[in-house]
């Protein structure tokens, strides 16, 4: 059975602390559970950055604001396993020993931040090098890794595939540093690299977008992949 780890932005699962928005990605994830192995990275949206403001209003210094940000990575995680009942294993798991541990069961595992100065998009690649992951996907409020932010130039265009030296060399000239540009942390996109694992990029907020890429291969989005090879189904 093919291993698939999917980062899921807070923003993306959460825009709003509703009902209704984490069950959309329960109904898709609770059909995806039998067909591959899951593995869901989430992340703290905005009640993170609200918490990650206050803490450093208040003086705390950045590795203190870091550890609260995970906390609520891992609250959000919590919402997420509570929903998804019995499909998932009952516990976040707080490192990529114990996510390979859950993963024994067959359960989805489900996990949030694990250690200050990153972002759970680097969490999500480690973790995708450390279960021997098939596939990596990013899904998040963007469509794909865009030329610059679609938002605000509009002559921005949507990178079909890229190599992962490309997505590094784009990381890191800076072109993905605010808004929509910004769908991967410099660790994540070294992770990338270096495993060899494929990644795609994809409008997470449409939970359906997940299932048609994982079991039918359509997607709108970017790969991101040496041998420029399509890792989905045809
Ligand atoms: P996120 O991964 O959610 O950050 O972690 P993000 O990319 O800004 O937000 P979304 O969810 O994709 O919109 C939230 C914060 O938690 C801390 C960082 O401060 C991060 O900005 N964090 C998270 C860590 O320090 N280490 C981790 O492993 C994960």
């Amino acid at each position: 059975m093919k291993k698939i780890v999917i980062s899921l932005g807070g923003s993306v699962l959460v825009p709003s602390l509703e009902s209704n928005n984490i069950s959309r990605y329960v109904s898709v994830l609770s059909r995806l559970a039998g067909k591959c192995g899951i593995f869901i990275v989430v992340g703290g949206g905005g009640e993170a950055r609200r918490y990650i403001q206050v803490a450093r209003e208040l003086g705390a210094g950045e590795a203190t604001a870091d550890e609260l940000g995970i906390l609520v990575t891992r609250l959000n995680a919590r919402l997420l396993v509570a929903g998804l009942g019995d499909a998932a294993y009952p516990r976040v798991a707080e490192n990529y020993t114990e996510a390979r541990e859950f993963a024994q069961t067959g359960k989805i595992v489900v996990m949030g931040g694990i250690t200050p100065a990153q972002t759970t998009d680097a969490v999500s690649a480690v973790l995708a090098e450390s279960v021997g992951a098939d596939l990596l996907i990013n899904a998040t409020s963007v469509n794909g890794i865009y030329s610059a932010d679609p938002k605000k130039d509009a002559a921005a265009v949507r990178y079909e595939r890229l190599t992962p030296q490309e997505l590094l060399d784009i990381i890191t000239r800076g072109r993905m540093d605010a808004g929509a540009n910004n769908v991967l942390d410099i660790v994540a996109g070294k992770v990338v690299e270096r495993s060899g694992i494929p990644l795609l990029v994809l409008d997470g907020r449409d939970p359906e977008n997940l299932y048609r890429a994982i079991v039918e291969g359509t997607f709108v989005g970017t790969i991101v992949s040496e041998e420029h090879v399509n890792p989905l189904p045809a």
